[in-house]
Order: C-alpha cells, then structure tokens, then sequence
C-alpha cells in the first residue's frame, strides 16, 4: 500500500478484539522502531513490551489501553538524548515520538488497530516498570485487533484544519 494510504487508512482505535497479535507481526512492528531515525543518531530510546497479563495489569494503573492486548511504552533516555546547543533543546521526545509513529503506521499496514497514549501516570509507570531516573516513559503505543468498524479513509477534510492554516507560510 502506498504511504499516504496508509496513513490516512490510520486512526485511533479504543475497542479492542482479545486476539493476541502475532509473534511475527510484533516482530515487524519492533523493527519500524529500530530503524526510526533519532537526531545525531544517539537512539536515546527504550521500550517496554507489555503483553502479559500481569504487565497489561500494570499499565492499567497508570492509563486506560481501552482492552488492547498489546501495549509499547516508549521511553526516552535523558542520559543519552542530543541536545541542542543554541538553546539547550533536548531531543528524547521527539525520538521516542518518531518511534512511536513508525510502529503506529507498521501496525496499520499489518491490519491491526493502535492507539497513541500520553494521558497516563507516568509516577506509576515508573513504579510499575522499576524504571531508573534517567528514562521517561513517553508515549504508551496500544495496539491490537480492532472491533470498531473502520472509518473512512477520507475523514481527514472534515477532522483537520484546512491546509492553508497548516501552512502557516509559504515563501
Ligand atoms: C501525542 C498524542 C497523544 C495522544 N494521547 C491520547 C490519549 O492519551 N488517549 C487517547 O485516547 N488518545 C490519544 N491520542 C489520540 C488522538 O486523540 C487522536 O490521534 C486524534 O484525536 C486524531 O484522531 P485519529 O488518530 O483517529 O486520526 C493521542 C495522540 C497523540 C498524537
């Protein structure tokens, strides 16, 4: 499927099938991430696969994965992020957003549904995942088997600004 299909076939799904997804399909998804570009190419970024029962009941502390089997919180690492010099900008969100898009948009081609999270505790992640000072949980990918119908590829007329606003200058 060519890109832009992809992702403007992409939308946020919060009803989840119970099927698992697949070991392969994971696989795929892992490797969107790990060629995911991050600024000076320092990959200041870690993941948490969170499939397990007990894992899933963990998350579910700290946010609502609407039911997906599978879960991926990615963390920046702050320790090992660029930073920019001029005015001391640190990257790690942007590279653990970046990730976060690529696996999104893997999952969509693969067939399946996913949810991007930031509404979530990040104090229980970090309680539940035993995770050091230096990483931040980002973002939480959920993602699963979809059991909402799908929605139209063409929506995003109506949803987004229009694209003279997106634009904010054009030299
Ligand atoms: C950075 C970011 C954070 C988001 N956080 C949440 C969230 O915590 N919970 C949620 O249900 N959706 C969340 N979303 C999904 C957005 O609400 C959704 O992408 C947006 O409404 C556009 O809808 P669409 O994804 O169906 O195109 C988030 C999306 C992004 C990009």
């Amino acid at each position: 499927m060519a890109f832009i299909d992809i992702a403007k076939q992409r939308c946020s799904i919060r009803n989840y099938a119970a099927k698992k997804v697949e070991p392969e399909k994971l696989e795929q998804i892992l490797e969107a991430a790990h060629v995911a570009p991050t600024a000076a190419n320092l990959q200041p970024v870690r993941l948490i696969v969170v499939q397990s029962e007990e894992g899933l009941s963990k998350i579910g502390k700290a946010a609502n994965i609407y039911g997906a089997p599978l879960a991926i919180i990615v963390c920046a690492d702050h320790d090992k992020a660029w930073v920019r010099p001029f005015d001391n900008k640190q990257t790690g969100d942007i590279d653990a957003s970046i990730l976060t898009d690529h696996m999104m948009l893997e999952a969509t081609e693969l067939g399946l549904g996913s949810v991007w999270i930031c509404y979530f505790k990040p104090d229980v992640i970090r309680k539940e995942f035993d995770l050091p000072n230096n990483l931040e949980p980002v973002n939480i990918l959920a993602i699963g088997y979809s059991n909402e119908k799908s929605s139209d590829s063409e929506r995003h007329s109506k949803m987004r600004i229009v694209m003279d606003e997106l634009i904010y200058q054009s030299f």
